[in-house]
């Protein structure tokens, strides 16, 4: 292999990791709009929503002790990746008679970067941060 061909390898490995970097960066701080009613990490408690902590993958309806409305109990939704796109573009249109009373984020950009940073958290609210770096650098 040519020695440019290892430095083009080694700049698309630099890019890509940096991209995902920025994402949950820049997710975090759009998740200051969510975090008037979500709480997510380790301490996170039920607020007037509830908690976040490994909401990607999981059945819509079933944080333990939260009061749903029965539109989002009896969705049937499992909240992966294209339908949180969906949802937090307009969660009205996801979800008829939410009480998740949200406009919704309107860039799709953002929509990513926030699920990027809610896929930081596992179920107890521990940050997977570092083995999903591990994973994108194999
Ligand atoms: C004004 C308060 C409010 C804001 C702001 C808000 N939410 Fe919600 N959210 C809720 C409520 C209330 C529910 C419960 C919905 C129901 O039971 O119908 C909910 C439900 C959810 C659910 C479904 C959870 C489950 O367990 O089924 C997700 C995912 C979610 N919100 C993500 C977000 C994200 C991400 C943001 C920021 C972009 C956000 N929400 C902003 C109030 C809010």
């Amino acid at each position: 292999m040519s020695r440019w061909a290892l430095i083009a390898i080694a700049f698309a490995c630099a890019v890509s990791g940096r991209a995902w970097a920025q994402d949950a960066a820049s997710g975090e701080k759009i998740f200051v709009v969510c975090h008037g009613c979500h709480q997510i990490g380790a301490n996170a408690h039920i607020a007037v929503g509830p908690v976040l902590n490994g909401v990607v993958g999981r059945e819509a309806g079933t944080y333990p002790g939260y009061t749903y409305s029965d539109a989002n109990k009896g969705s049937g939704i499992v909240w992966d990746e294209a339908t949180l796109q969906k949802y937090l573009a307009s969660p009205q249109a996801v979800v008829k008679g939410t009480k998740m009373l949200f406009p919704g984020l309107k860039d799709p950009a953002k929509v990513n970067d926030v699920i990027a940073y809610l896929k930081q958290f596992d179920v107890d609210g521990a940050s997977v941060q570092s083995i999903q770096v591990t994973q994108e650098q194999e």
